[in-house]
């Protein structure tokens, strides 16, 4: 059979590993999809940089809707990212009938019911497990491999700059803007790396990931976000102490009254192995019913591991394409006319999980039972407290000191309100630090 024909919108660093491992693994590849899987068109601002990754015999373009155009490109591979020409290229090949591969989180966390609805209607598949943690199959794996089970939560690390930047804080005792100038030296961060230190890439990942393992529209504008840019390395170090380290999560989990859905940092217990996720690896865990928890682990990012996800994708396609529509995986692992309407994002106000606290407090007779008090009062359950040497904490003869509660499991809202009573106390000197702590148990 002729080889099915593939389009490719943007060579950087996914699209040229893609172009390599479609190349180097092309026999093996065609044995698994059936027949032979061709780049044979490449649309790039850049051309001499796209022929030059290309080599002969590939099309290269600057116009991308000369390939969209292209009546025997059966599938289109987006790689330029964001929400603009992406989106509007994205929606073109599928009105002309074309299927799409797409490593865009971006784009589908924030359009993607427009964008699934439109290749739902056309009989096109959008396939996207190169968006979330890279060359890990946490989609295939939600969408399918877990399909029996009734999802209760997931948790992930889904950034790895900020994973890095977070050991290396850890493991050095430095600072956030000190490592995050590393991490670019690295070129672990962007140039411009708000997306990530901001929580915003996470928040994408994990508003896909909520979509698929609850049956609910994509909805990231509902997602709490919050990065890793305010952490300051005393609170790693007494993380550390109580026996936890903190990561940026991924979460979205089954809870009674809806769905939360959010990215924090928050203080994972050591012992967890996704608490030892160090570098920029990822790590997502899910909890199913059925099957418990289950661990997925890889690099979230580069040129071949995200490369193995986009073609894993084409492979898809390539088997699935003559199938009748309905016969397909649904988009979002659930059928379209079968998403819950009656599952709601949570307000963080509703969320129910357990914190540490640090307070900078005047080291004299009575704070310690005036804060607990008021915690008490507000109906707070303390599980541990470590109160530091004012010496340590302030330089000899410091009349300040660090107290560090851990609370039991405790509405949001109410926490919210018990910290503004907190910080309202003369004895309370600085603003009070809150991390959310998640026991993955
Ligand atoms: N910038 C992301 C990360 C990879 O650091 O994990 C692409 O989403």
């Amino acid at each position: 059979m002729k080889p099915i024909q593939v389009g490719l919108l943007g060579i950087g660093t996914v699209g040229s590993g893609t172009f390599n491992v479609l190349r180097r693994n092309q026999e093996e590849i065609k044995r698994r999809a059936g027949r032979g899987i061709e780049i044979t068109m490449v649309a790039d601002l850049d051309t001499a940089r796209a022929s030059a990754a290309v080599g002969e015999g590939v099309q290269v373009v600057s116009d991308a809707r000369a390939v969209i155009a292209n009546p025997d490109i059966d599938i289109v591979i987006e790689l330029i990212g964001g929400y603009g020409i992406a989106k509007q290229l994205v929606m073109e090949a599928i009105a002309a009938g074309k299927h799409v591969v797409t490593a865009n989180k971006a784009l589908l966390a924030v359009h993607g019911t427009e964008i699934f609805e439109a290749a739902q209607a056309k009989g096109v598949m959008v396939a996207f497990e190169a968006a979330v943690a890279g060359g890990i199959p946490i989609i295939k794996a939600l969408r399918e491999g877990l399909t029996a089970n009734s999802i209760q939560w997931i948790a992930g690390i889904i950034n790895g700059t900020t994973n890095f930047i977070l050991s290396e804080m850890r493991d050095k005792g430095l600072d956030f803007a000190t490592v995050l100038k590393e991490a670019q030296r690295l070129g672990y961060a962007e140039a411009d790396p708000t997306f990530d230190i901001e929580g915003v890439d996470a928040a994408h990942k994990v508003t896909l990931m909520s979509a698929i393992a609850f049956g609910i529209p994509v909805q990231f504008a509902k997602a709490h976000v919050e990065g890793i840019t305010k952490l300051a390395a005393q609170d790693i170090k007494y993380a550390e102490q109580l026996g936890y380290r903190i990561k940026l999560l991924g979460i979205t989990r089954r809870a009674a009254g809806g769905i939360e859905l959010r990215v924090h940092p928050a203080l994972v217990p050591a012992k967890r192995l996704l608490a030892n996720v160090e570098g920029a690896m990822n790590a997502v865990v899910v909890h199913g019913d059925a099957v418990g928890t289950t661990l997925y682990y890889g690099k979230g990012a580069g040129s071949e591991p995200t490369a193995s996800a986009v073609i894993a994708d084409l492979v898809d396609i390539t088997r699935l394409h003559t199938a009748d529509a309905a016969q397909r995986v649904p988009h979002l692992a659930f059928h379209p006319n079968a998403m819950s309407d009656h599952l709601d994002v949570l307000p963080m106000r509703d969320v129910v999980t357990s914190y540490y606290l640090r307070l900078r407090v005047a080291d004299e007779a009575g704070v310690l039972a005036r804060v607990t008090g008021l915690l008490a009062n507000a109906g707070i359950s303390i599980d541990a407290v470590l109160q530091r040497e004012a010496d340590e904490v302030g330089g000899e003869g410091s009349t300040q000191t660090d107290l560090i509660i851990l609370t039991h499991d405790t509405k949001e809202g109410t926490v919210d309100d018990a910290l503004a009573e907190l910080q309202a106390l003369p004895s309370v000197l600085a603003p009070i630090v809150r991390i959310r702590k998640e026991e993955l148990s």
